[in-house]
Formats: C-alpha cells, structure tokens, sequence
C-alpha cells in the first residue's frame, strides 16, 4: 500500500506543491487546513517544531513545513519573519528595503514529520537573486522576486514542475519521502499522540 501522510497547513499553495512533489515518489498526501501557531523563534526548526507539538493526538505520519526568505543584504531578514514581512511590508516594500544593497538569497524550508512519538526534521534550501521589480504570475509569496541561481527568470515565470524540482521544499519534502517510505520500505504509523519530552530529531 502507498504510504500516506497528512499535512497540516493553512496554504492550500503548499498543499499543491508537496503533493506534486510526492506523488511521483508514491507518497500520497492528504491535506488538513489549520491555521498553526507560530511562536517567536530563531529558526526555523523551532517554528516546525512548535507547530508539531500544537497538534496533539493524530493518528499516523503528520507533516507540517516552515518556510522563510534569507536576504542576504538585510542580513537575513525577513527568515523567521517572512510571512509577516510578506503581510506588512509586501514585494515591493520589501524591494524598497533592499534598496541597493546585495541581492542574493536563499529560500529554506523545515519539513517536520511526526509519527507516533518520533519527531524528525527535514531541510531544503534554494540559493538566488532577488530581481529588481516583480516579475511571472505562477507560484505565490515571493515567487516573483526570486531568481533561482543559474537563470535569469523569476520562480513565478519557470513552469511549477521546475520549481518543485529546484525548490527548497522539493528538497525538504522528498527527504520526508525517503523516511515515510516512498522510495525504500514503508512506514508503519506509530500511535497516535502528542510527541514525549525527548525528541529525536534528524536535519538533513
Ligand atoms: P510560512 O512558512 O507560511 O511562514 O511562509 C512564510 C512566507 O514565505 C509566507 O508569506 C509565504 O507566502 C512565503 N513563502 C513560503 N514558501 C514560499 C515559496 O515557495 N515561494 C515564495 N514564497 C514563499
């Protein structure tokens, strides 16, 4: 049988994405739209793991994914904060803040899976530009300002296949994949319930 996994997130754009990426490894993804919270944190391993431990008991391979825009001119900025930044300041605040200053970035993301009582984290990275104006009308978020490395066309121009092949979270999720078993064996679902004090945790 396929092994199956929920994904908990209120971006029906991520939901699409991890299921493109999945699907072709077997995996299959059901989706659950929750709004989770987002604690003030420094990475984004903390923010995946606070999101794990808000879902209490859920029976089977639960997946929730962090992700933020690192721009290297403003040190880092927006990272944690991105869907704030995103919210309040948008593209082309965030374009003005930038200003002249260094333009490349990475996109990460922190796949966190939880099965039973076993935590594991995931991590994807996207390293780029950011272009000087928004540019393409697929994908969402920062997609339009983002050149990946090697090309000169923003995320939202390349077609969503190559996004999901290049992406930070093509690479966090087909991790996830190689641990629920999409590629090698199956992943039998642990029981159901909030993950212990003690966690085991595995960044990649
Ligand atoms: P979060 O993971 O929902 O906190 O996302 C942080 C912010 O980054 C949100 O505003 C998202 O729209 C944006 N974002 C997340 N993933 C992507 C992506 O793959 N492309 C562009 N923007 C993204």
């Amino acid at each position: 049988m396929a092994p199956t996994a929920l994904l908990v997130t209120s971006n029906r754009h991520k939901l699409e994405e991890a299921r493109a990426i999945l699907a072709p490894l077997g995996v299959r993804l059901r989706g659950r739209s929750r709004r989770l919270p987002e604690p003030q944190a420094d990475t984004l391993e903390e923010v995946a793991r606070a999101k794990l431990r808000s879902l209490g008991a859920i029976r089977g391979p639960v997946l929730v994914e962090d992700s933020g825009l690192f721009l290297e001119g403003l040190h880092g900025f927006p990272g944690v904060y991105s869907a704030y930044a995103f919210r309040t300041l948008g593209l082309d605040g965030l374009l003005r803040a930038l200003a002249d200053r260094p333009r490349e970035a990475r996109f990460r993301t922190v796949v966190g899976l939880r099965n039973g009582s076993r935590i594991h984290l995931f991590a994807g990275e996207l390293a780029g530009r950011i272009s000087r104006e928004p540019r393409g009308s697929g994908g969402f978020g920062f997609d339009p300002i983002f050149e990946p490395r090697g090309g000169s066309r923003t995320l939202a121009e390349l077609p969503p296949g190559t996004k999901n092949r290049i992406s930070h979270r093509g690479l966090a999720f087909r991790a996830a994949a190689r641990r629920l078993g999409g590629t090698s064996g199956e992943l039998r679902p642990g029981p159901p319930g909030p993950a212990p004090r003690r966690r085991r945790s595995a960044t990649h």
